[in-house]
């Protein structure tokens, strides 16, 4: 079976995060969520997978060029974003058998076989994952009849006017017969045209209710919820199981005598963790970290080559990339990046 991810976005939300990264790629857990989700397919009997890509298209291809996934990667590149109708529709040439479609910014214990095998026993055209949120109004909000089947389908109705908590959970199949009915070479959004086009049509779309765990990484503050739910066992990822195990990494880590570690934490490699320094609980090193004496960092993300100064406090905080804090500095739920003058507060 083939799959498609849909990775163009320019992850707007995100920011600052995605000023350098394009959304797909950012972090979990110490990996690209890109290639989790990619990963997470050979599982499943898919074989081959297009990204269909925009926004930072070179650096998502060059992640990948020397990373063997497990499945074979396709690249479909739009000179301008197609939305996410015109980017499958720009992927037409490589399916013409039944194929899986994905939103790149989605963490999720979705069944891909019992998803498969659902679809096939409704014979459905289209089957649409859905989920349950408390705020369906920022989502595409699904009602669904007796028998399982969409009836209407309304991308980000006004809030008050969702028909169904149920939402899009951003991963369908699809018959290759609907590619037909998408019009080529321009911007349509699957949600707000083709979906409710189809249902105009009479074309069957099964929802499909299954997982327990869904969260879109679409903001700062759901990637940093994201982070808790792993420490805290909620959302499992397959290399760290944090009820078993409190402390992931530390590979060439050198850790001063007097400085404490709290689990759960995740450390990347090479860390450098100065004296009476506390880390933790529910902390991200990345890679090369670096930190002077008597700093506090807790339920905080930091992404590879980040140091900081002496008498630093990092809480409820993601700092991105080569960042470097300067002693005394205290940063308090905030998004702090190399550009932002001013930390955004999450
Ligand atoms: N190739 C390409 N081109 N990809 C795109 C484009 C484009 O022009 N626009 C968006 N994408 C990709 C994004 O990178 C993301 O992976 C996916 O399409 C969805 O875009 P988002 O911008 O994240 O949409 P959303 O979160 O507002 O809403 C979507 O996801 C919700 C679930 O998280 C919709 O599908 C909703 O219906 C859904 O409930
Ligand atoms: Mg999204």
């Amino acid at each position: 079976m083939k799959a498609l991810f849909l990775a163009g976005g320019k992850g707007t939300r995100l920011r600052p995060l995605t000023d350098h990264l394009p959304k797909p790629m950012v972090p979990v857990m110490g990996r690209p969520l890109l290639e989790r989700n990619v990963e997470a397919l050979k599982n499943c009997g898919v074989d081959e997978v297009v990204l269909s890509t925009c926004y930072r298209a070179d650096d998502i291809e060059k992640h990948f060029s020397n990373r063997n996934c497990g499945v074979k990667l396709r690249y479909v590149c739009e000179d301008i974003p197609l939305g996410t109708g015109g980017a499958i529709k720009n992927c037409r040439d490589y399916f013409d058998d039944t194929f899986l479609i994905f939103n790149s910014d989605i963490v999720c214990n979705i069944d891909l076989n019992d998803l498969i095998r659902f679809h096939r026993k409704k014979h459905a055209d289209v089957t649409i994952a859905a989920t349950r949120v408390e705020n369906p109004s920022n989502y595409g909000v699904i009602e669904t009849d007796d028998f399982g089947f969409a009836t209407t389908f309304t991308e980000k109705p006004k809030p008050g006017e969702e028909k169904s908590d149920f939402i899009n959970a951003g991963v369908y199949i699809f018959e290759p017969k609907v590619l037909d009915l998408i019009a080529s070479n321009r911007v349509v959004s699957v949600e707000k045209e083709t979906f409710p086009a189809l249902l105009k049509s009479g074309y069957r779309i099964a929802v499909y209710r299954g997982g327990s765990y869904w969260i879109d990484i679409g903001t700062p503050e759901k990637y940093m919820q994201v982070h808790r739910d792993i420490f805290s066992g909620l959302c499992c990822v397959p290399e760290n199981d944090f009820l078993q195990n409190h402390i992931y990494g530390a590979e060439g880590a050198q850790i001063h005598g007097t400085a404490r570690i709290v689990g759960p934490v995740w450390f990347g490699r090479n860390v450098r963790i100065g004296a009476n320094v506390t880390v933790g609980p529910n902390v991200v090193l990345g890679d090369g970290f670096e930190s002077g004496r008597g700093c506090v960092i807790r339920n905080s993300i930091l992404w590879n080559g980040v140091s900081v100064g002496s008498g630093v406090s990092i809480i409820k905080s993601v700092i991105t990339s080569g960042c470097h804090m300067p002693s005394g500095i205290q940063c308090v739920n905030t998004v702090y990046s190399q550009e932002s003058k001013r930390p955004f507060v999450i």
